[in-house]
Order: C-alpha cells, then sequence, then structure tokens
C-alpha cells in the first residue's frame, strides 16, 4: 500500500518542552526537522509542572550553587540516579532559564529585577524560576514561539503507532494516522527523537491527561531499547480529590513553597510527626512553638511539607489510612490562615481559579482536599547523558521518557529544567550522529504493514471488548495493586492479572468509522499501556527494597544492595505482546569529586 509520506532529517515525536527544546537544536544547525504530536500544540504534560524551574542560579540564596542541586537531586532519586545526568542538569539548568527568557519567557522578579526563585521539596535552597503558578505553561508558549518562528513543519493530532527500522536495524522513521481522518502516514528520517512524556494515564487518579500512555517507553522497546527501573512512579502529594470528576488534577507544590500546610481532620500539622518521632506537636504550646522547634533540630531546612514528594505522599497516605483523612478521601491543605488573600491570588492565581470553578472552595479562606496523584515516572528509557542516545541505533530520547535523571524519586521543579537540558542535548545528539554519515536507508515495508495491519484489526473483528471498558478495568488494577504501596501478594496477582489484559487487548472491537474515533485512538494505546503496565510491576516485584517513588510494605527499608544497577528491561520478539526480560544493569561509576560533594552532605 501507498501511505502519504514525508522525510526529514530529525523527526522529533512529542511536542511538549523536551521536543519543542530538540528541534529548536536541530533545526539551528540547518537541518530538516518535524515534530509530530498526537494531540495539539501547546497541549502537553509540561504545563502540570506549574511551580517552577529548578536551576541554582543564586539569585535569592547567593550560597546556591550546581553542586548544592547536584546533591539535593541525587539524594532525593535515592542514589539512583544516572550521576552524569544528574551532574549536567545541575549545571546547565541556569543557562537554560536566561536562556527562555532571551527568548521572551517572563519570570517573576526580586525586587532588584533578578528571576525570583521559590522554594520547593527537597531543595536546600529556594531555587525554581517560576511564573505564578503557571511556569510549564510559559515554557511551552516560549518555546513553541519560537519553533514556530524557525519554520519548523509540526504535525498535530497524528498518532504514531510504531518505530520502524531499516534494513540493518537502525530506526528509520514511524507509521502514524492522522486522528481527524483516519489515514495512515509514514515518516522517514535520519534520526528519530523520542519526547512523548509520560505514563500516568494507566493509573485510575492521575495528574495526566488523556495523551500520557506511555507510546515513547513502549515505542522505544519495541525498537531495541531498554527501559529502567520503571517501577519508581511519582505520587505527587497534592492532587484534588474532589468533585470525583476531577480527581488527580495537580495543586502544584508551589501552595507548599509559598508557606501551605498539610492539616489531618484533628487539625493537626502532622508532618511533624514524620520527619522527628521524638517529637511530640501536642507538646508545643503553639503551631509557632513547632515550627521554632523544626528549625531548631533541622539546621534551618525547609518545614516538614517540602520534604521529597515520596515522603510527603506517603505520610498523607498514613494519616488516611489510621482514619484522620478528610471526608473524600485526602488531607487538608491550607494557605488561607498563613497568607493573604492577596498574596494567595497573586502568587497562586491559577489554584485560586481551579478551586472556585470546580470545587466551589476559595483557597483564600478554605483548606483544600487533596492527596496523592500519579504524576510522573522516574523510569523510562535507558540514554547516554551526553548524547541522549539510545540503544537502538538513530533513536534518542529525552524528558520524561528517558530514565536516569532523577533516580528512584525526582524533586519538584527538576522536570521542566530536565526537558530543556537534555531536549538540547538530544538535538545536538541527533545532528551529530547525523553528520557522522551513518544513517537509517530505507523504512523496512513489511514493519509499515504489520502495524497499520494491527491497528485496523478492531474494525474487523465480528465480536469483542470495548476499549473503554479495558482501560477503566486496567486503571483500577493498576491503583489498586502497583500504587504508592506496594506487597508482593499484590504485585504477584497483579502479574497475572496483566496476561488476562493482554488477552482482552488481543481481542477488542471498536465500531463507527477511522475519522475522529476516540475509541480506535484508545485501541491503538492499550498496546502501549500494557507494555508499561508489565515493566512497571516486573521492577516492583524484583525491586524487594522501598526506595524512593517504590514503596514495598514487606520491604520497608532501602537495602544499599539495589543502589548498585538499575533494572533494564528490553523485549524477546519486539512486538506489544512480547516477553518482557528484564536484567541488572550496573550504575555508571562517579568520579571521586562528585563522590566527595555527596559525603560532604551526610
Ligand atoms: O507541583 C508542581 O508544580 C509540579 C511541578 C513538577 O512536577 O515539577
Amino acid at each position: 500500500m501507498t501511505y502519504e509520506h514525508h522525510d526529514y532529517d530529525v523527526l522529533i515525536i512529542g511536542a511538549g518542552g523536551a521536543g519543542l527544546r530538540a528541534a529548536i537544536e536541530a533545526k539551528q544547525s540547518g537541518l530538516s526537522v518535524a515534530i509530530l504530536t498526537k494531540s495539539l500544540l501547546g497541549k502537553a504534560h509540561t504545563v502540570m509542572a506549574e511551580g517552577g524551574m529548578a536551576a541554582a542560579m543564586g539569585n535569592v540564596y547567593p550560597e546556591d550553587n550546581w553542586m548544592v542541586h547536584f546533591r539535593d537531586t541525587m539524594r532525593g532519586g535515592k542514589y539512583l540516579n544516572n550521576y552524569r545526568m544528574a551532574e549536567l542538569h545541575a549545571k546547565e539548568s541556569p543557562a537554560r532559564v536566561r536562556e527562555l527568557e532571551q527568548w521572551g519567557a517572563l519570570f517573576d522578579r526580586t525586587k532588584d529585577g533578578k528571576i525570583l526563585q521559590r522554594d520547593f521539596g527537597g531543595h536546600r535552597y529556594a531555587r525554581l524560576a517560576h511564573v505564578g503558578d503557571r511556569t510549564g505553561l510559559e515554557l511551552i508558549r516560549t518555546l513553541q514561539q519560537k519553533v514556530v518562528s524557525m519554520g519548523t513543519d509540526v504535525f498535530m493530532e497524528v498518532k504514531v503507532l510504531r518505530l520502524v527500522h531499516d534494513a540493518d536495524g537502525r530506526v528509520a522513521g514511524c507509521v502514524a494516522y492522522r486522528r481527524p481522518t483516519g489515514e495512515f502516514i509514514t515518516f522517514g528520517a535520519k534520526a528519530v527523537i523520542l519526547a512523548t512524556g509520560g505514563a500516568g494515564k494507566s493509573w485510575q487518579f492521575t495528574s495526566n491527561s488523556w495523551e500520557g500512555t506511555g507510546d515513547g517507553h513502549a515505542m522505544a522497546l519495541w525498537a531495541g531499547a531498554n527501559l529502567i527501573d520503571m517501577e519508581c512512579i511519582q505520587f505527587h502529594p497534592t492532587g484534588m480529590v474532589w468533585p470525583l470528576s476531577v480527581r488527580g488534577l495537580l495543586v502544584t507544590e508551589g501552595v507548599r513553597g509559598d508557606g501551605g500546610v498539610l492539616r489531618n481532620s484533628e487539625g493537626r500539622r502532622f508532618m511533624f510527626d514524620y520527619v522527628a518521632p521524638m517529637f511530640r506537636a501536642e507538646t508545643a504550646e503553639s503551631e509557632e512553638e513547632a515550627d521554632k522547634w523544626y528549625d531548631d533540630h533541622t539546621a534551618g531546612r525547609r518545614p516538614p511539607e517540602l520534604l521529597p514528594r515520596d515522603e510527603v505522599a506517603r505520610a498523607i497516605n498514613a494519616e488516611v489510612k489510621a482514619g484522620r483523612g478528610s471526608p473524600h478521601g485526602g488531607v487538608y491543605l491550607d494557605i488561607a490562615t498563613r497568607r493573604s488573600a492577596e498574596f494567595i491570588r497573586r502568587r497562586l492565581p491559577s489554584m485560586y481559579h481551579q478551586f472556585m470553578e470546580l470545587a466551589g472552595v476559595d483557597i483564600t479562606r478554605e483548606a483544600m482536599e487533596i492527596g496523592p496523584t500519579c504524576h510522573y515516572i522516574m523510569g523510562g528509557v535507558q540514554v547516554d547523558a551526553d548524547t541522549a542516545a539510545t540503544a537502538a541505533r538513530g533513536l534518542f530520547a529525552a524528558g520524561e521518557v528517558a530514565g536516569g535523571m532523577h533516580g528512584a524519586n525526582r524533586l519538584g521543579g527538576n522536570s521542566l529544567s530536565d526537558l530543556v537540558v537534555f531536549g538540547k542535548r538530544a538535538g545536538e545528539g541527533a545532528v551529530r550522529y547525523i553528520a557522522a554519515g551513518d544513517v537509517a536507508g530505507q523504512m523496512n515495508d513489511h514493519q509499515v504493514e504489520a502495524a497499520v495491519a494491527e491497528a485496523l484489526a478492531p474494525f474487523e473483528r465480528e465480536e469483542g471488548e470495548n476499549p473503554y471498558d479495558i482501560q477503566r478495568d486496567l486503571q483500577e488494577m493498576m491503583q489498586a495493586n502497583v500504587g504508592i504501596i506496594r506487597t508482593q501478594s499484590e504485585l504477584e496477582y497483579a502479574r497475572g492479572q496483566l496476561e488476562t489484559f493482554t488477552e482482552r487487548i488481543r481481542n477488542i472491537k471498536v465500531k463507527g468509522g477511522r475519522a475522529y474515533n476516540p475509541g480506535w485512538n484508545l485501541a491503538t494505546d492499550l498496546p502501549a499501556m500494557i507494555t508499561v503496565c508489565k515493566a512497571v510491576t516486573i521492577g516492583a516485584t524484583l525491586r524487594k527494597e522501598s526506595r524512593g517513588g517504590h514503596t514495598r510494605e514487606d520491604f520497608p527499608s532501602a537495602d544499599p544492595e539495589f543502589a548498585k544497577f538499575n533494572f533494564a528491561h528490553s523485549t524477546n520478539g519486539g512486538n506489544w505482546d512480547s516477553e518482557i526480560v528484564t536484567k541488572e544493569s550496573t550504575l555508571l561509576t562517579m568520579p571521586d569529586e562528585l563522590k566527595a560533594l555527596l559525603e560532604e552532605a551526610k
């Protein structure tokens, strides 16, 4: 069959911060570049990083520098990080913030006109450059304007089904379809950059929108790349819990960064109990006394609400489990009693509107009901830190789809800086790969035809199951068994269930035509979703310890043996239902001068 076809030097799949930044870099070197997005330009999970972009600029605390940022990131990631990525990220983030400013991003300002930086969990100093509580949106807006002004081709509402190789096994392009028409379309490329974001849509309560189905993770695995540490999933402590229709929607950490505190149903600031077992809030006369005690005992570190996200999410979970939750199964986030209405409206305009419009709650007067929400996957495609190259020749990955940078837990604000630091590096990596000359030839037609046939199969079945039923059941199963707290028996149950889901996906029936058919779109997402769920669950079963975003009730402590390697997954067959093979991949050896930085912190 012949399909609409386009050839480019560099093909970028995904139009969030990493994809856009990669496109700018590749385009600047004079190559032809196209960006594909299954959604619309400007609509990416990047906008859900609301509170800011971490970069050690030292504008608020002059003593801040890349070394402290590196240390915080490694500590937050519980030392499972690719140290080289954490190093590059800490060193290069300030330049990426300044570059955004030059391209038109309007950051909030200090009184003397510098870029203002806000507090966030796990960061030693106030370090997040921000635009109120709309930083991700400003980042996307700025990059998008730059990409468009450079004349980059953007294909919107194009859903990529599979990466395609050439005869020598190099990645040579992809096969996709246009969502508005259902027509297939192929793209040939010398280098492909994956910037497809995350996979949170496989859980019931998530900050991810419909796009977050792990397409890039799965396509990379099928194409011959490795996935690492997929079990490390971040449950952001503060998602909306009510009304049910918006459960999971993000409430920015900026609320806590700007002074918001967490309370249980007894009105108690319970986070103190989780940082200092010897501290008893009831012995303190007042909240001021509790605050003072905390400062005295933690050398002026951030308030306990600003511990890393994994720790705060677990504490909330424990309060709810102990029967001290709010009416809808969360706890309270209170900024109203801590800051003026004018301050809240100025610093957190989106949160003010979000709660007013969606829940009828005025956050300048009342506390918000919040609970953990699946927000981010730390695991992802294994890449070379400097070039973003994967194990599949011709394939690069940057942003949330790439693993390693954040180890077992990401610090808030480190994702926006990750996107631009490694988006730029992926663009450079692709340019250098092309310049070296050993690039892909003709796409393998058999692979194209196989992907098309698989995509059309749900229309051809006489009988079968509705994809929405499968998606709902999968989300509930993952939430219940591979959620915030895990046990061996539940994980083994989940692995069995995932085999049943595989059978159900093989038997999907889609009704109607191909044009704008969301049921069909979901049917083509489900193979990626199940692939990701399997890798997550296998990793969670094997990691018999608790580390960062992966918490095992039956192995509550971290085991240093598990900090020596990543769990790396590959496939035996390269299809969505092929067996996943998991091995230990030894962590890179950190140079002594970086080790010394970590020692200083202990
Ligand atoms: O809470 C937030 O604003 C999210 C930021 C992030 O995930 O980096």
